[in-house]
């Protein structure tokens, strides 16, 4: 009897094995803006990605062709592209479980993100109108800038259509942290894979707020006040340096594969205490009146499972903090009103 019992439990184990396996498979990720230049790096580093079962390419033009080449490579997904012409923004976002959106214009040297506004707030709530229609459910990672405003207007266009779910919208604020990572790891000789920087608030200039007395290194005061402005304003220097013709694409690309990968894992692969940063909705500045806040975030099989406390600040992080709150208050404000 016990024989039978334990030859029932292993395959009852197997079973269960086989059943989350492919549950785990049924992953299909979109990204919207795929033919530019960062949909497609980020793209091909999605088509190396284990837990995407298909990659649905979406942009208003030149998607067929990126699909088709994309398609070669041998892994264990399928490609598809997708324009208007090709079966259109329905096709490409049905029964996705992910979508990351960098669909937009990017800076030119001498703008802030917020001059993006005008033209990139229209197109992020075209998204999401489309994908309260067609993929209600799904998780939605927003690059397209100004992010502090863009995701404001994602969640209030959800709202409007009745499925918005705070837990699956993410800010995608990666970059500030890898480049936190860099810029550290260079000024103390180390190995950026032992450098983790806390960077919170939003992503754009004062609002990127590192916490550096939380590294465990020591800083001199012109070296704090050196990688603090260099955190901040680190999507400038490839501003500048593309001179014209764009911005951060490539380690864009590299820091939303790790993110959409970590909302990978926590959601379908099973894996626990997945930690990332992420501009999401937050209590922890409501009463300041700002709505959405990065911290990190533990990620769960629903999404958002808990938004950590920003943690012990030194007086110089306080001062700021104090000057990225009202900055945030301002775009946040500017994204809810566009979507009223
Ligand atoms: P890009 O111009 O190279 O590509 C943008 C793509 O979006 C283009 O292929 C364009 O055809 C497409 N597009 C425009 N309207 C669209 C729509 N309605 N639907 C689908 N696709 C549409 O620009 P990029 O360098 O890839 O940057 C894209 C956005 O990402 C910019 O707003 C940029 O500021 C932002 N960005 C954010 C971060 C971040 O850390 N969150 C980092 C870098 C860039
Ligand atoms: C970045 O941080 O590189 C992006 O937000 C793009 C930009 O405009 O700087």
């Amino acid at each position: 009897k016990r024989k039978m019992f334990a030859a029932s439990r292993v395959f009852s184990t197997a079973a269960k094995r086989s059943f989350s396996t492919s549950a785990a498979n049924l992953s299909k990720v979109a990204v919207v803006g795929a033919a530019g230049g960062i949909g497609q790096p980020l793209s091909l580093l999605l088509k190396e990605n284990p837990h995407v079962t298909h990659l649905s390419l979406y942009d208003i033009v030149n998607t067929p062709g990126v699909a088709a080449d994309l398609s070669h490579i041998n892994t264990n997904s399928k490609v598809t592209g997708h324009t208007a012409e090709n079966n259109g923004i329905e096709a490409a976002l049905k029964d996705a479980h992910l979508v990351v959106i960098p669909a937009g214009v990017p800076r030119k040297p001498g703008m802030t993100r917020d001059d993006l506004f005008n033209t990139n707030a229209s197109i992020v709530r075209d998204i999401a109108t489309a994908a309260a229609k067609h993929c209600p459910n799904a998780h939605f990672l927003i690059i397209s800038n100004p992010v502090n405003s863009t995701v404001p207007i994602f969640a209030e266009t959800m709202k409007k259509a009745g499925v918005f779910n705070p837990k699956r919208l993410y800010g995608v604020t990666t970059l500030d942290v890898v480049r936190a990572s860099r810029f550290v790891s260079e000024v103390k000789s180390l190995d950026p894979k032992d450098v983790n920087v806390t960077v919170i608030g939003g992503h754009s200039g004062v609002t990127i707020v590192p916490l550096l007395s939380q590294t465990g290194l020591e800083f001199t005061k012109e070296e704090l006040d050196a990688l603090t402005h260099r955190i901040q304003f680190g999507g400038d220097e490839v501003v500048q340096a593309k001179n014209g013709t764009g911005s951060a694409t490539l380690s864009m690309a590299f820091a939303g594969a790790r993110f959409a990968n970590s909302v990978l894992e926590a959601t379908v692969g099973g894996k626990k205490n997945v930690v990332e940063p992420s501009f999401v909705q937050s209590d922890i500045f409501a009463a300041e009146g700002v709505e959405y806040f990065s911290t990190n975030v533990t990620l769960g099989p629903e999404g958002v499972e808990k938004i950590h406390a920003v943690g012990q600040v030194t007086d110089y992080e306080k001062e700021l903090i104090s000057k990225a709150v009202p900055e945030l208050k301002k775009n946040i404000a500017k994204g809810n009103a566009f979507a009223q």
